[in-house]
């Protein structure tokens, strides 16, 4: 998401290429995008481009029913960032030219996973995920996952076609829905953990957001609770540092901890923050750590909402 312009700061084609193409040589194995991220397909033409050749040695997720195309009647989905409401389309007569639209811009065949960005609140989550399941019969997607959906959402879901992954926002200053990480580890689902580093925050190196930095409406990062969060977040800072590993780190090798299930998808255009982050994935914390954060999280609450959803 962070490598089209107009979500956090300056980004241009060559250097996101330079990013993406440094993910797959350290190590990444999943991208996630959506055909809602940059203006007209622009992130999934970037992913399609950086994977040239290299198709088999990644999973390509991506989603649908958020950026509209034109025609398509969008829906009101209320969230809590101070925009309000975003508009979705997830009806089956489109879902099908939505993937038509994705496999031309990745320039793949195959989808190898699939999700409604958002649950389309005109429509059934069912009917939604048997217009998936048609594809998925074609070959032209491997697995179905969710986006944003709740415990309820995800169960119907899950009895029309086996969902894969549910990606929700969860770090530690936006914590998971308690009903739906317990729906998915009862069926299995992986957990798609979004904004892991709490859209930056977590790093503790984001000190204000700009006009253009889309972070600016969420609650959180606003005027006054931005210094406030950093102050009462230091404890965490404190932590990671006599772990020897960074803030962001501390923050993916947490969520790590949290289930066996869980994939942190962490956005970046900075191929050191990107290894960075891989590296995360080796980090051990030991039970009286994450005891120790824990009780942290407890106490700490941000000032200013953090979660998109209720
Ligand atoms: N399903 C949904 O509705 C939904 C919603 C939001 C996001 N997502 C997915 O989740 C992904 C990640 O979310 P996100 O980008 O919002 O938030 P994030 O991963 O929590 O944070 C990204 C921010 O952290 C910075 N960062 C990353 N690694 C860093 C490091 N090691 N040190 C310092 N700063 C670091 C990045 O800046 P630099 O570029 O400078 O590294 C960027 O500004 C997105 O790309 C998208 O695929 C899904």
């Amino acid at each position: 998401m962070v490598l089209s312009p107009g979500v956090y700061g300056e980004i241009d084609d060559d250097r996101a290429l330079t990013a993406l193409r440094s993910a797959l040589d350290e190590g990444a194995t999943l991208i996630d995008t959506s055909d809602g991220y940059g203006e007209d397909g622009h992130n999934e033409r970037l992913i399609g481009e950086a994977v040239r050749g290299r198709r088999d040695e990644v999973v390509i997720a991506t989603k649908f029913g958020f950026r509209l195309p034109e025609g398509v009647e969008g829906h009101s989905f209320p969230v809590k960032y101070s925009f309000e409401e975003l508009a979705v389309n997830a009806e089956p007569q489109h879902i099908r030219g939505y993937a038509q639209t994705s496999l031309r811009t990745l320039g793949t065949d195959y989808i190898d996973l699939y999700y409604p960005h958002f649950p389309d609140p005109k429509v059934p989550i069912e009917e939604t995920v048997g217009a998936v399941a048609e594809l998925i019969t074609e070959g032209l997607v491997r697995h179905l996952g969710l986006s944003n959906v709740t415990a309820d959402e995800l169960r119907r879901a899950h009895a029309v076609h086996p969902v894969a992954a549910v990606q929700a926002q969860w770090s530690m200053w936006a914590p998971i829905d308690p009903e739906l990480h317990a729906a998915a580890r009862e069926l299995g689902v992986g957990i798609v953990a979004w904004s892991p580093l709490g859209s930056g925050f977590l790093t503790g190196t984001v000190r204000n957001v700009g006009e253009d930095d889309f972070r600016r409406f969420i609650p959180g990062f606003q005027a006054g609770n931005l210094q406030a969060n950093h102050d009462r977040f230091a404890p965490l800072r404190e932590i990671a540092a006599e772990q020897g590993v960074t803030p962001g780190g501390l923050a993916l090798a947490w969520l790590l901890h949290q289930d066996e299930h869980v994939v942190p998808i962490p956005g970046s255009r900075t191929p050191a923050h990107i290894a960075e982050n891989l590296a995360a994935a080796r980090t051990e914390l030991s039970a009286e750590t994450l005891d120790r954060i824990g009780r942290v999280l407890a106490e700490v609450a941000p000032q200013g909402g953090t979660r998109l959803l209720g």
